[in-house]
């Protein structure tokens, strides 16, 4: 019996960047973001007596001990949960650029979190497998729900998970300009974490975001696209000035993500409600109209290529599949 689970991935419109606890991963503060249904993950974990190790086989190929650590951290908490010493052999598939700033470790530890409960026979709630996911990875715990998702950021291992917010049944939607699909040189943890430690501007991050996540719950409560685009771009903005002030100091951006920053000021110059927004990772993504992501798409073509364009619309929750589609 196979227990193969998907989970798309999410993008923060109000950034989780800092852990008050690295070790059970508590975030400095609530984020907000949208789960989307272009980019995603499958996996199917099976318990094996005959294993000695956890083995996790990402996109058929067997990866090494320290891409293995958020894994465990999650089968650890699972076996635990369930009574059981077995080791697991994970089949992994992304629909998603692995490690580029495109959240595969949110659908990653997410589908991870739904596929290993299931196979150690756990029938967790939503609420404990948001946590769960969290212990993999932080924006993680958000991937558990379709639509916007916030995650309450609390105070314990038992407190910190993610609630549902608004199910983005409404006029919204992302393109993603992908500028480099390779794998980042400084990972997502590492960041905030010389951020946290280092950076001078950090206070002043935190001190505006009480303001951000109040203006955006009413921005989604409204239905206003343009003014979620708006306060999220203003967000990220922060946040990636946060990492010019570390020791040593570091940038996500390139050349190529100022050209696709630039491009989504010039499309509002044109009229558009178009704003940016970007993660530990070099990619740009619009916060848009649904009902305009093919008219905006057609614009971005005359400095993009078709294949670095990817529309994305709101996505569903965790789901149970029969098979994963590279299988079928
Ligand atoms: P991203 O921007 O893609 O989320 P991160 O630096 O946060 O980048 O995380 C990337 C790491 O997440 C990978 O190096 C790997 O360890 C883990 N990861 C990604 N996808 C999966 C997956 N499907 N299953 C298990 N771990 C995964
Ligand atoms: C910039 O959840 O990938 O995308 O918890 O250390 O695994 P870990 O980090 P991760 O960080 C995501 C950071 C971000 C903002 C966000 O998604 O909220
Ligand atoms: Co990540």
């Amino acid at each position: 019996m196979s227990n193969w689970v998907r989970a798309h991935t999410n993008i923060a419109l109000i950034k989780y960047w800092g852990k008050e606890n690295e070790n059970v991963i508590i975030p400095m503060n609530n984020s907000l973001s949208l789960t989307l249904d272009a980019f995603y993950t499958e996996t199917n974990v099976t318990f094996n007596e005959n294993l000695t190790t956890d083995e996790l086989y990402l996109d058929n190929q067997i990866q090494d001990f320290d891409s293995l650590l958020k894994v465990k951290t999650v089968l650890d908490l699972v076996r635990k949960k369930a009574g059981i010493k077995t080791k697991a052999r994970v089949d992994s598939f992304n629909y998603v650029p692995t490690a580029a700033g495109l959240a595969s470790s949110a659908s990653g530890l997410a589908a991870l979190a739904g596929s290993a409960s299931l196979a150690a026979g756990l029938n967790l709630s939503q609420k404990e497998l948001s946590t769960l996911a969290r212990r993999g990875s932080g924006s993680a715990c958000r991937s558990i729900y379709g639509g916007f998702a916030e995650w309450q950021k609390g105070h314990s291992h038992e407190t910190s998970f993610a609630v549902p917010v608004d199910e983005a049944n409404w006029d919204i939607g992302m393109l993603f300009i992908i500028v480099n699909d390779k794998q980042k040189d400084v990972s997502s943890r590492d960041g905030m974490s010389r951020t946290v430690k280092t950076s001078p501007f950090y206070q002043g991050w935190l001190d505006s975001l009480g303001q951000d996540l109040s203006a955006m719950k009413e921005a989604i409560a409204k239905q206003d696209s343009h003014k979620v685009g708006e306060i999220a771009e203003r967000n990220a903005l922060k946040m990636h000035a946060t990492t010019l002030g570390a020791t040593p100091p570091f940038t996500y951006w390139s050349p190529e993500s100022m050209r696709a920053m630039d491009a989504v000021r010039k499309l509002r110059k044109q009229g558009y409600s178009a704003h940016f927004t970007m993660d530990a990772g070099p990619n740009v993504k619009i916060i848009c109209k649904q009902s305009e992501l093919e008219e905006i798409k057609a614009h971005l073509l005359n400095d993009f290529t078709e294949s670095q364009l990817i529309s994305a619309k709101p996505g569903p929750g965790l789901q149970k599949i029969e098979k994963p589609d590279l299988l079928k």
